[in-house]
């Protein structure tokens, strides 16, 4: 039997891809999840697609915030290391309801953090975000850049990173690594698991696939006017995939005695704009995406790319796919699954 990692979040988008690989890597997973922003039939098709491997995936609707539930998990299984995916996301909420982001993903931290110093669990794997780059003054992004956050959200992350690194400081038994996600998008390609949020989509892509499946009418495009090859903004696209591969080879770098805590991007290292990006989608799904052009978002910045050469150079990861591969395992996920995980809406 492999190493046992806790995974919290696991029932998630990103999540649940990850511990599909882990399984297939031959680690044994244990999830919590409190299905506030997912549904356990991820859960059920992770363990389908595992298939022999299934047996090495156990869940657990569990709260972070709820602690004793935390320590009896803890006191009842060892884990070799978490991974830690739980929390809240929408960065529009997060400046409407503050508190609830701070609660969620702060305290829920805090609780993980001291069950697992308390369980002499010392290793762990956290999502962090590009969000924590703000409007970088230049691409691309290198792990020191100065971090700012523009809204709760963000704040949420960039506070997170420092008590993690607060706590490797006062213990150099812990091992930490942060991962800087940029925009992760597609699907497994069998197309069974994808992303399914709850709710009107905040990103490009669940939104382009909600208007692809005709559950939306057009696409928003927030801003024409940037200083980019067409006007709208870039960023760096990275399949789930690619991602999930990249929390493999941290796993694997925590057994590397030198590491304290670390900060690492996972991105491609290439810009693409939405136009760009939709045009690839229409052409992997052969639907046309009607436009709505509009002003700026509130806290968008102009283009965000990743440099990847710390996470190519000491993880030995890099990413494989590209924004075509991204766009196929979207539609596939989309057409397989035009409601998610769940049933079509009524009709209002
Ligand atoms: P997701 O919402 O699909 O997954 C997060 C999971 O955490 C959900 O299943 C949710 O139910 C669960 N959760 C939330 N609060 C919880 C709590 N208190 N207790 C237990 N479970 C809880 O989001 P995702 O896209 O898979 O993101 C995973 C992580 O990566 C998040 O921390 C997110 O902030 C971070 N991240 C995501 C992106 C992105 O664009 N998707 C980019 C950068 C960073
Ligand atoms: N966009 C639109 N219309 C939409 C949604 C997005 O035009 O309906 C544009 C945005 O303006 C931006 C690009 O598409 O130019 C990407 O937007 P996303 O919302 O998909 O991604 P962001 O880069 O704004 O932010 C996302 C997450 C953050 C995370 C960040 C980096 O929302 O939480 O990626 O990982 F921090």
């Amino acid at each position: 039997m492999g190493e046992k990692i806790l995974v919290s979040g696991g029932a998630g988008y990103i999540g649940s891809h990850t511990v599909l690989q882990l399984l297939l890597g031959g680690y044994e997973t244990v999830v919590i999840d409190n299905l506030d922003n997912s549904s356990v039939v991820a859960i059920d098709r992770v363990r389908f697609l595992a298939a022999q491997y299934a047996p090495n995936l156990s869940f657990h609707q569990v709260d972070l915030r709820d602690k004793p539930a935390l320590e009896k998990l803890f006191a009842s299984e060892k884990f070799d290391a978490v991974i830690h995916f739980a929390g809240l996301k929408a960065v529009g909420e997060s400046v409407h309801k503050p508190l609830l982001y701070y609660d969620n993903n702060i305290i829920g931290t805090i609780y993980l953090l001291e069950v697992m110093a308390a369980h002499g669990c010392k290793k762990l794997v956290f999502s962090s975000s590009a969000t924590v780059y703000g409007w970088p003054k230049e691409v691309p992004c290198t792990e020191d850049f100065p971090i700012n956050a523009l809204n709760p959200y963000g704040r949420t992350k960039l506070f997170i990173e420092e008590i993690c690194r607060d706590v490797y400081q006062s213990d150099s038994e812990w091992k930490v690594i942060l991962l800087r996600y940029f925009n992760p998008v597609g699907a497994h390609p069998s197309g069974d698991i994808g992303e399914d949020p709850h709710g009107t989509p905040n990103n490009l892509m669940p939104f382009v696939q909600q208007v692809a499946v005709g559950r939306r009418p057009a696409l928003t495009v927030f801003g024409t006017d940037y200083n980019t090859v067409d006007g709208t903004g870039v960023r760096d696209y990275i399949h789930v995939v690619d991602l999930a591969e990249g929390h493999s080879a941290a796993l694997r770098k925590l057994a590397d005695p030198s590491i304290g805590c670390e900060v690492y991007n996972l991105g491609t290292g290439k810009g693409t704009s939405v136009l760009e990006m939709v045009a690839a989608f229409e052409k992997a799904s052969g639907k046309k995406i009607p436009l709505v052009k509009a002003g700026r978002r509130a806290g968008d910045a102009e283009i965000v790319y990743a440099s990847t050469d710390k996470a190519e150079r000491e993880l030995n990861w890099k990413a494989k796919y590209g924004i075509e591969e991204m766009c196929r395992d979207q539609w596939k996920w989309a057409s397989k699954n035009p409601y998610g995980y769940g049933s079509p809406e009524p009709a209002t």
